[in-house]
């Protein structure tokens, strides 16, 4: 994937986000496509940079590629077995050129759960029931040393303000900003990686 044509690089993802995005989000009652801009909007309203803004309404994109687009990228990066859907959607949004801090806050947005599962019981008392199921999978709250380590990353906070933002982001039939409002905004990031 080249990085030197940002507008097709951003109308090959928001097609990808709308043809895909109607898909159930498996346990939810939201579609995928709502469940992203519902996290974007709650990055905005928070006063978030772009970066996280894009971040939040890309978090889940690895859900949306086609399973041999998934696995001609596995294979590419000579990995094996299965990656996470989050590890995928930052190796992906990387190749688009996204910058390093969109794909990290995206890669980020499942450790990032295990880390509040950990230092906050109440947070995990708030999880949904399908939220708790995944994260037996996804290896449980993290340890003592795995929370230092992660708090020693310096946008940490962005990383469990997204999580956040994830977990709220499934309210059913709330109205918020369409995917085509965030174009100029991905637009102006990529142009501004590849200047
Ligand atoms: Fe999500």
């Amino acid at each position: 994937m080249t990085t030197d044509a940002p507008q097709h690089t951003v109308d090959h993802l928001f097609h990808l986000l709308i043809s895909q995005g109607d898909a159930d989000y498996i346990g939810e009652k939201v579609s995928q496509l709502q469940h992203c801009l519902q996290a974007a909007h709650l990055a905005q309203s928070a006063g978030s940079d772009e970066e996280t803004i894009l971040a939040a309404l890309l978090h889940d994109i690895g859900q949306f590629l086609p399973e041999d687009a998934a696995e001609a990228m596995m294979t590419e990066q000579g990995s094996v077995g299965r990656q996470g859907h989050e590890q995928l959607g930052a190796t992906y949004l990387a190749e688009l050129g996204f910058s390093r801090k969109v794909c990290d806050l995206v890669g980020a947005h499942v450790v990032a759960k295990r880390y509040l599962t950990a230092i906050d019981k109440s947070y995990y008392d708030g999880l949904s029931d399908a939220s708790r199921m995944s994260l037996r999978f996804q290896g449980g709250p993290f340890t003592s040393p795995e929370v230092e380590d992660f708090e020693r990353d310096p946008i940490f906070p962005a990383k469990v303000a997204l999580r956040k933002w994830d977990d709220q982001a499934k309210v059913v039939g709330l109205v918020v900003p369409e995917v085509d409002a965030y174009r100029p905004m991905a637009l102006r990031h990529l142009l501004l990686q590849s200047s």
